[in-house]
């Protein structure tokens, strides 16, 4: 079958161990299902595995891609959550399992005509959703609803007031979309001016240069950027609040800036991806809510190569999206 898969692993250069073509079909393992892909997103997480971070050399080669939706073989419409774990293990939460795995780390990803998931990990894809919307939710917007809802400590009918750091990326845009959807005030910086116009648009409330001084502290920070703007996230809490990171693009190792985390008693709270249960929540809030994922570009699968180069070059601005031949 048709794939984009890892070969080799380059921190420098990640697109050159990204192959596009035939692969050997998924396996399932004993209560696992294989789905017929019909959409898959594209995640920042696929260019860490190139760089062979979270993807040792001896699993290669391996199919990429944690974001899939498509049809079962007795043809139900699912959407697939990307992560695979116990929840008991984890305490009721299967991303706190510590053997807990994504789609593309162990098991071959989702960037392919078909792939093999255990049964729990289907969620019902509603009808209202596109293929390609539906692709968007399991990980940036998984991660970003997680972060937004579960994490921040924004109230839960609205009111809070939140900063989301590099307003272009894919869990960016759906923090921005779902905390407005929740009734928040939402204040967003990007290095682009194209981009800050855009975030506009969807409806912040404040777009800002990345450093600059906000109107007022806000209660919580959506951090994915890491080093290059955990200073001014740290700046922009306010007394008591949170600063809730789930990623560091920018690099991992931030300074701590420790005198004004206690002394202004702020919180930093870790996010990883999000649980089942969560995606059935995300799936029930983009429904009543109507908003829907924000898509840069749909691709057929054998454009792949098209589409990492532009989620390397930080070229787009929502999510990218690729779909299997027909
Ligand atoms: N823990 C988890 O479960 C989880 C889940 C999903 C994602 N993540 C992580 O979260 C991060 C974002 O993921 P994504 O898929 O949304 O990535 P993405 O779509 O590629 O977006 C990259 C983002 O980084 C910003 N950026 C990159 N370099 C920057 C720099 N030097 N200075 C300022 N901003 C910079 C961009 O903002 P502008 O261009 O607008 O400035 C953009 O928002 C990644 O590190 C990813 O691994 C973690």
């Amino acid at each position: 079958m048709l794939a984009a898969a890892a070969m080799s692993l380059h921190p420098d250069s990640p697109l050159d161990g990204l192959a596009i073509g035939e692969q050997p079909e998924p396996a399932p393992l004993d209560g696992w299902v294989t789905v017929t892909v019909r959409a898959a997103s594209l995640n920042h997480h696929d260019l860490f595995s190139l760089r062979g971070v979270g993807l040792p050399a001896d699993r290669l080669p391996m199919i990429l891609g944690c974001d899939a939706a498509g049809v079962t073989p007795d043809g139900q419409e699912v959407i697939v959550h990307s992560v695979i774990g116990d929840p008991a293990a984890g305490g009721g939460d299967e991303t706190l399992d510590p053997k807990r795995t994504l789609l593309s780390e162990l098991y071959p990803g989702t960037l392919a005509e078909r792939v093999a998931v255990p049964r729990r990990n289907l969620i019902p894809k509603p009808a209202g959703l596109s293929w390609e919307e539906a692709a968007c939710l399991p990980t940036a917007w998984l991660t970003a609803y997680r972060m937004v809802v579960s994490r921040a400590g924004l109230p839960a009918g609205g009111g809070g007031t939140v900063l989301i750091q590099g307003a272009g990326g894919g869990v960016a845009t759906a923090a921005l979309l779902i905390a407005k959807a929740a009734g928040h005030t939402v204040f967003v910086t990007s290095r682009d001016e194209t981009k800050r116009k855009r975030a506009a648009a969807l409806g912040a409330d404040e777009v800002l240069e990345p450093g600059a001084r906000l109107p007022r502290r806000v209660d919580a920070v959506i951090e994915t950027v890491g080093a290059a703007t955990w200073g001014h996230s740290v700046k922009a809490v306010r007394p008591g609040g949170r600063i809730v990171v789930s990623g560091a693009t920018s690099g991992p190792n931030p300074p701590a800036d420790l005198t004004r985390i206690f002394f202004l008693q702020l919180s930093v709270i870790g996010s990883t991806m999000g649980s089942r249960d969560e995606l059935v929540d995300l799936v029930a809030f983009v429904e009543r809510t109507g908003v829907r994922p924000l898509i840069h570009e749909v691709r057929p699968l054998a454009d792949a190569r098209a589409a990492f180069e532009q989620l390397l070059g930080g070229e787009f601005f929502g999510k990218l999206i690729l779909r299997p031949p027909a």
